[in-house]
């Protein structure tokens, strides 16, 4: 995969979300936890709101968890929310220092591997994969890995290739790169290949299995 091509793609066609605008890790942590399983378009009417109400880690912190689950309401999956504000209560213990290591963020609560990548690459600039269902699509369809995705080593497998490729300089953009050539051209259904930037030496595309790919067995 060209990542020169995938950066210089991403830097021109990049949705302009609130949590691009911003390198505050609390704001970055917040919108992860919210993407992670919610739309980004169900996201956007969430985001801005919550960070009015809850600006810092101090300040969630101090929060009622009953006011922090009513800023989540209608986003679902609560005990992300219950998490969030664990994870705030001991990072304000810590004098509000978020840890500054991908080891760090694994043992907070609510972080899996896909969290800790998300946040060390974006906010941090370190060079961690965030593998989500997007990601996990553009590799099984760019090297044409036909192992189920649901299956804990395809993850790891596709992690290996994402921190290979990773450009050292760039690891907030590459991240939401991968992100948004899944979500705006390599799409689930109806994938757009004549747009995409990485469609030289995409093997799903060369062998003509575009639509076989990702494999996923429930
Ligand atoms: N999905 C998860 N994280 C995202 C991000 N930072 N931008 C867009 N979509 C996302």
């Amino acid at each position: 995969m060209d990542t020169a091509k995938l950066l210089s793609w991403y830097r021109e066609n990049r949705r302009d979300l609130p949590w691009r605008k911003t390198s505050d890790v609390y704001a970055v942590l917040v919108s992860e936890m919210m993407l992670q399983q919610t739309t980004v378009e169900t996201v956007l009417g969430y985001y801005e709101r919550f960070l009015e109400r809850f600006p810092d880690v101090q300040t969630l912190a101090a929060a009622d968890e009953e006011e922090v689950l009513a800023a989540w309401k209608g986003l679902g999956y609560y005990s992300r929310a219950r998490n969030l504000h664990r994870l705030a209560k001991q990072v304000a213990a810590e004098d509000g220092v978020f840890p500054g290591t991908l080891e760090g963020w694994q043992k907070l609560p609510g972080v899996g591997p896909y969290i800790a990548g998300a946040v060390t690459s974006i906010a941090l600039g370190l060079p961690h994969a965030a593998v989500d269902g997007n990601v996990l699509r553009v590799f099984s369809r760019a090297d044409g890995i036909e192992d189920d995705i649901m299956l804990p080593q395809t993850r790891k497998r596709v992690e290996a290739l994402v921190r290979a490729l990773m450009p050292h300089d760039a690891t907030s953009d590459f991240t939401q790169a991968l992100m948004e050539l899944g979500a705006l051209v390599c799409r689930p259904v109806s994938p757009d290949c004549n747009l995409c930037p990485v469609a030289d030496g995409c093997v799903a595309r060369e062998r003509g299995i575009v639509d076989k790919l990702p494999v996923k067995k429930l």
